[in-house]
């Protein structure tokens, strides 16, 4: 079969004429053709090989290209890159030796274009087609790729042992390829994926997050964790996960997996958004559940304050994995020490003003936290399903008409500090302080509505019970 029409890109037929003005082949490898014998969108992302140098290869294809776009070099690695449009284009010159994709060292060995498939991750990533004139659009498949990506199988072109070993991220892009296209890892590559887990310590965290959004981005994130956590990966990256997989007996009481749980409601979470952070909030959101486990004869298990713990430990999971410890990270946390705080609400009466307390402590991550809190329902019982949904159905209706009514979402203090300073000539101290809080807490219970004459009302009467003087 011939591909002539995957390359219709222009970019294509200047690297062809590059490549033949040079007097070196070229071709298209990796992911672009993958995905595209795969039908699935293409990500604007392309890999270009060339037996000889990849640099050279650039530089001529910039030449060629209207505005010649400025190619980024690295030396060291033997690549170069490119932006046409809005497409980055990599070229690669073919080589013998592994890729080191995160190693230090320079590739010097120069190979065949077969070299270079052969060390490459998996058979599916290791297609070529020809960009070469008098065969345009072949596909060169020596490790029967094709055959893989129609039996949807993730194989490494070389000894599972050798690929993983070149790079031992391999074993997380294994099982990320896995989830997202929905494969099956051969048996063999599986078992070597087990016997050499603990090499992933010498990937650095920014990797291995990489992977591991990718995973949390696909429609059943399960399948990637569970995959994880079966080949002894998951207990080295994230063990705060692992711990939470057991059931205990006391006295005929048992608590639930807390770790099947987990995955259930990060699955639950995925058709509602698109956003990977409420994701890892979902995925973290038990795991002060281990460490705070007790039992007790009057309440059985209990897993008291395990969501502050909870927060506490993911900064501690963000630190180690260099993730960023930005307001991504704060939002994380916060949705975890939070996260059993709409399900409280839901489970005894509905008060408006529990519902105020609610919006205001979440602000404008409410609508996440709500969405994690549905996901969070996992019980097989159907009636309690049902009745934990209407329960919750009616939190989000107050919580809408609470919102009209009192705009505590985005609570500003309908009276400012400097205005009580003004009011009752005071300085900045205690007293501004309390009157402020007296205002804020009047409106949460309801009191109050938030308005300024009816605050300005009660802190007339609150100022005049701390012996207040107003002046103006
Ligand atoms: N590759 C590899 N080993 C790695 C990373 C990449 O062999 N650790 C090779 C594969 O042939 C891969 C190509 O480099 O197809 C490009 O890598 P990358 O852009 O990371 O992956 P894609 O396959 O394009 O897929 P995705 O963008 O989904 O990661």
């Amino acid at each position: 079969m011939n591909y002539k029409p995957a390359l219709h890109h222009k970019i294509f037929e200047i690297v062809s004429q590059a490549a033949q003005e040079l007097n070196l082949s070229s071709y298209v490898i990796g992911g672009f053709v993958r995905d595209y014998i795969l039908k699935r969108d293409f990500k604007k992302d392309i890999d270009i090989v060339a037996v000889g140098s990849g640099i050279d290869l650039a530089l001529k294809v910039s030449e060629l290209l209207p505005n010649n776009p400025k190619v980024q070099v690295f030396k060291t690695y033997g690549t170069a890159m490119l932006r046409f449009e809005d497409t980055d284009i990599e070229f690669v010159g073919a080589r013998k030796e592994s890729y080191h994709f995160e190693s230090r060292n320079p590739v010097v060995e120069n190979g065949t274009l077969e070299d270079d498939q052969n060390r490459r991750d998996f058979t599916i990533n290791a297609l070529a087609l020809s960009l070469n004139k008098e065969s345009f659009g072949a596909l060169v498949d020596p490790f029967n790729g094709l055959v893989d990506l129609e039996n949807k199988i993730i194989r490494t072109p070389l000894d599972p042992d050798i690929t993983y070993s070149d790079d031992p991220l391999r074993m997380l892009r294994g099982i990320r390829f896995a989830n997202q296209l929905n494969f099956n890892i051969e048996e063999n590559s599986l078992a070597t994926i087990s016997k050499n887990a603990a090499r992933i310590k010498i990937i650095s965290g920014e990797r291995i997050v990489d992977e591991l959004n990718k995973i949390l981005s696909t429609d059943k994130p399960s399948i990637g964790f569970l995959l994880l956590f079966k080949t002894g990966l998951l207990e080295l990256i994230l063990p705060e996960l692992t711990a939470l997989n057991q059931v205990e007996e006391i006295e005929g009481h048992t608590h639930k997996n807390n770790f099947y749980h987990t995955l259930e409601v990060v699955d639950n979470i995925c058709p509602n958004t698109d956003d990977v952070w409420l994701r890892w909030a979902a995925l973290l959101h038990d795991i002060g559940k281990a460490p705070t486990k007790r039992f007790n004869k009057k309440q059985g298990w209990t897993f008291h304050g395990h969501e502050f713990l909870g927060g506490k430990m993911v900064k501690k999971i963000f630190e180690r994995l260099h993730m960023p410890l930005n307001h991504k990270m704060k939002f994380v946390q916060k949705m975890v020490i939070m996260s059993s705080r709409p399900i409280v609400i839901a489970q005894e009466s509905v008060t408006d003003s529990a519902v105020r307390r609610l919006a205001f402590d979440a602000g404008e991550d409410i609508d996440n936290l709500m969405t994690l809190c549905e996901a969070d329902i996992t019980t097989k019982n159907p009636n309690k399903f049902k009745k934990y949904h209407k329960n919750f159905a009616i939190v989000r209706k107050k919580l809408v008409e609470v919102e009209e009514r009192d705009h505590v979402r985005n609570f500003q203090p309908p009276i400012s500090g400097e205005e009580i300073m003004a009011i009752y000539d005071l300085k900045p101290s205690r007293e501004i302080g309390i009157l402020k809080e007296a205002i804020k807490e009047a409106i949460l219970e309801g009191e109050i509505p938030n308005e300024y004459q009816a605050a300005y009302t009660f802190m007339q009467k609150k100022a005049e019970k701390l012996g207040l003087k107003q002046i103006k």
